[in-house]
């Protein structure tokens, strides 16, 4: 694990080897065709630069209704499909043994996609971490604190990384500069997909 200054953010660089990504890349692409990413809207009306789909019995969505976690995909009506075992085997490892994720949103970033700075907050009890697996080309991630204001670093995620907010770091702020177009071989279209896990839920759901 990479200790960085920011608390409560931990990093594990190459934490998937090429297998590992090969076979997660697959079964995600699977899902996709099931859950096809759409592109959603903010609250205020503006489309997102990512596309987003979801896996687990929660998805987070936006639109003019707001953010929230809803379980079924808002274009199809069906509900999401499950979460893949790896990524759960990795949330009992690196985020909360005691209580499985139920949520695991999937963000697909083209060349010109970006996120801006937020915290992840629509979740119930935020004493459960966040976890993140990239896979594909590299993002230029920044990382601040929990205020808006803070300073921020940045650094870059690269497929098969992993990194966690939890603890005192949970409500860190977070987002994507930009994607090195071409920079991974993974994905056979390109870009990047990056999974985060959560508990969206209460524990005793
Ligand atoms: C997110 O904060 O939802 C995505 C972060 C990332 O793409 O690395
Ligand atoms: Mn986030």
């Amino acid at each position: 694990m990479a200790q960085l200054s920011n608390v409560g953010f931990d990093y594990w660089p190459g934490r998937l080897d090429a297998a590992a990504q090969r076979a997660l890349a697959d079964e995600v692409l699977a899902r996709l065709a099931e859950a096809p990413p759409y592109r959603p809207v903010t609250p205020g009306g503006k489309p997102m630069s990512v596309e987003m789909s979801n896996f687990g019995p929660l998805g987070w969505i936006t639109d003019a209704g707001g953010y929230r976690y809803e379980a079924r995909h808002p274009v199809t009506g069906q509900p999401w499909p499950d979460i893949p075992r790896a990524l759960l085997a990795l949330w009992a490892e690196l985020g909360d043994a005691a209580t499985p994720p139920d949520a695991c949103l999937v963000n697909l970033y083209g060349a010109d996609a970006r996120m801006g700075l937020h915290q992840d907050r629509d979740e119930a009890d935020f004493s459960h971490p966040v976890l993140s697996v990239s896979l594909g080309d590299t993002a230029v991630f920044r990382i601040g604190g929990v205020r808006r204001g803070e300073p921020t670093r940045s650094l870059r995620l690269a497929s098969g990384d992993v990194c966690r907010l939890a603890g005192e770091g949970r409500l860190s702020h977070h987002g994507v500069d930009r994607v090195l177009a071409g920079s991974s071989r993974l994905l056979s279209q390109g870009g990047r997909i990056n999974l985060t896990l959560r508990r969206a839920g209460p524990a005793a759901l």
